[in-house]
């Protein structure tokens, strides 16, 4: 997986594979990172990289120029990957986006600063805004990192463990079961009992009723999208009648 990152600040985003799953990721080469700072394509003396916005008002925007022609130099080495300015008022990043990303095998992301990149910049360049959510940060970077990580753990073979990620909350839709580790008993709190004897299928369908139930408690939207087979419907059935009966989690 090839990423290059326009960004006036590498060395923030160069930290994405200093450690962890990314860092061991790279070391494996299964991915490839790239800083690419409009400043190097700057044309004053000065390497401005800012300019005032029409109209006035408070704060700079990024000059255009410079970002331009970092552009077209990542386009002579990357020339299929599209390109994702990241912004507050972009598409809601989502699980299954980022995992078309792997097969795509390359992304470009345009971090801006200030308040952001100009209009006709975004119109002639950009192909998606990406938003990491209903807040505003002080640039790009860290919503750039925030997708790297993330397409990263669904590279085959970035993680540990083939299956963690399907695992994961969202990989089929579903939030993720809860987990425990020892002690057996914590603070007068119990491991299920299930889990500890160890059977195999009991303990699967006891995850994925957990997965299900947890979904419709928390995140009842996401169960809008899926069509469950009578089997999930049994089992999210038998933990909405659990939880009425109790007022708690199964
Ligand atoms: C201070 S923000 C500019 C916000 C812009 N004035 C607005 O309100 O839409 C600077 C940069 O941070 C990045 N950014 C801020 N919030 C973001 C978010 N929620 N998701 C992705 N990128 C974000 C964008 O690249 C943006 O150009």
């Amino acid at each position: 997986m090839r990423f290059d990152v326009i960004t006036l600040f590498p060395e923030l985003v160069e930290q994405v594979i200093s450690c962890g799953v990314v860092g061991r990721a790279a070391d494996q080469d299964l991915l490839q990172l790239n800083c690419w700072n409009p400043r190097q394509y700057t044309l004053d003396r000065h390497r401005t990289v800012d300019d005032r916005p029409y109209g006035g008002g408070p704060g700079m925007l990024m000059k255009v120029q410079p970002l331009q022609d970092a552009i077209r130099a990542v386009r002579q080495q990357n020339k299929q990957g599209r390109l994702i300015y990241l912004s507050p008022q972009g598409i809601p990043v989502k699980q299954a986006m980022l995992a078309r990303q792997v097969d795509e095998g390359s992304i470009i992301f345009l971090c801006g600063r200030y308040e952001g990149v100009d209009e006709r910049l975004i119109r002639q360049e950009v192909d998606e805004e990406w938003s990491i959510g209903d807040y505003v940060i002080s640039g790009g970077e860290l919503a750039a990192m925030v997708c790297i990580d993330a397409i990263t753990r669904l590279i085959p073979g970035a993680l540990g463990h083939d299956q963690s990620a399907q695992q994961d909350s969202f990989s089929e839709g579903l939030l993720d079961c809860p987990h425990y580790t020892r002690p057996e008993e914590f603070q007068g709190c119990k491991v299920p009992e299930l889990l500890v004897k160890g059977n195999h299928q009991q303990i699967e369908d006891w995850r994925e009723q957990q997965a299900l139930g947890r979904t419709w408690q928390r995140r009842p939207d996401l169960l809008e999208h899926i069509v469950l087979d009578d089997r999930r419907q049994a089992l999210l059935d038998e933990y909405i009648d659990e939880f009425k009966k109790t007022g708690q989690k199964t």
